[in-house]
């Protein structure tokens, strides 16, 4: 049973790197970090929610990631650089940066006249529902446990990146991070107290991404939860429940038919489809071309379908939302994905 294990891996990970700083654990929370000290984090692209699972499943895949170099400075400040995809339209600015949030969260950890410079390269499209703002957060969380010698677990981590995502969404969900973290399926078990399960997901599953180009608002994600009912009636919450539940089964058997079918959501997907020109027609046309389920990718506008690769090569089923989104005179582009691991120190001095 795979229940967990990629969530004991990290917090294996983080006890082993705890215990070889060993000693100078009390010195290190006194000083924190070395001055001149670098980590370079990768972090991967994800998709929140996952049809029923709203703010509570993310799915990592392996297209597009965000790399964060991180760098303890003389400066007494942060200091935010973006550069890469979409980078005109992400602020520099720590307080509204999702990686400078999270930073800032941790300044007086640092030692007294010390700073941060983070370098944030985009990879993954702004805007677009892949989980973008949460892996730049995800990558900063998790290289500056290692860099300041936090000794955070999993949970604390996600937590400390989701902080982050109140730049961009308002609100600090942690689906996107977490995943992002993780890497492969995770859950947000509860909130308060916060608890994450991580999954692997079936070997046969891949992932087709439509990403449309249209336009978004500034704060889409903020907007895109504004509109959601802030009260369900029970019998969408039956379904609801019935679907995600279905889900994980599907997962842990490795039935991809079935984790496809669960792709229902009744809540938010309705109320969201209607900011994703000829959703319903896109959707049709990927279970046609062979999808297991298709659903909005976060907060869109990106379409996901989740393919059995013994069954169709999932490019063929991104190709045929591609082209449904382009009779709606909507140029779209198409990729095939597999699931990710999470982030990963690439660099370190
Ligand atoms: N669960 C969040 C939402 C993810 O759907 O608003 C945003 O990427």
């Amino acid at each position: 049973m795979n229940v967990e294990r990629i969530r004991y891996a990290a917090a294996n990970q983080v006890m082993e790197r705890s215990s070889e700083q060993g000693k100078s654990r009390a010195c290190a929370m006194r000083s924190c970090a070395v001055r001149g000290a670098r980590v370079k984090v990768t972090a991967p692209s994800t998709t929140a929610n996952l049809g029923p699972g709203f703010d509570v499943f993310g799915l990592a895949h392996d297209t597009f990631l965000d790399t964060v170099e991180i760098e303890v400075t003389s400066q007494n400040k942060i200091e935010v650089e973006v550069t890469g995809v979409d980078s005109s339209s992400v602020s520099c600015d720590s307080n509204k940066n999702t990686a400078g949030v999270v930073a800032n969260s941790l300044v007086e950890r640092l030692p007294t006249g010390c700073g941060l410079r983070i370098r944030v390269n985009k990879g993954i499209p702004v805007g677009k529902g892949l989980g973008s703002s949460g892996a730049s957060a995800a990558a900063c969380a998790f290289g500056l446990n290692r860099i300041m010698r936090l000794g955070l677990s999993s949970d604390q981590m996600i937590q400390l990146a989701a902080k982050g995502e109140t730049a961009s969404a308002g609100s600090p969900h942690a689906d996107n991070v977490a995943a992002s973290i993780l890497g492969g399926f995770t859950i947000i078990q509860s909130y308060e107290p916060f608890h994450v399960i991580g999954l692997s997901p079936p070997e046969n599953l891949r992932v087709a991404l439509a990403i449309p180009n249209v336009l978004t608002t500034e704060k889409k994600t903020e907007y895109a939860r504004a509109i959601l009912p802030k009260l369900i009636p029970i019998e969408k919450m039956v379904h609801n429940v019935g679907q995600a539940s279905s889900m994980i089964v599907g997962i842990l058997s490795g039935d991809l038919d079935l984790i496809g079918r669960s792709m229902i959501d009744a809540v938010v997907e309705p109320e969201r489809a209607k900011f994703v020109p000829g959703y319903w027609k896109i959707k049709k046309s990927a279970l046609a071309a062979g999808a297991a389920g298709v659903a909005i990718s976060g907060a869109g506008p990106t379409m996901i379908a989740v393919v059995d690769e013994e069954k169709v090569p999932s490019i063929q089923v991104a190709e045929a939302m591609k082209e449904e989104f382009e009779t709606e005179g909507i140029d779209c582009r198409a990729f095939a994905s597999k699931p990710a691991k999470g982030a990963n120190i690439v660099e370190e001095r």
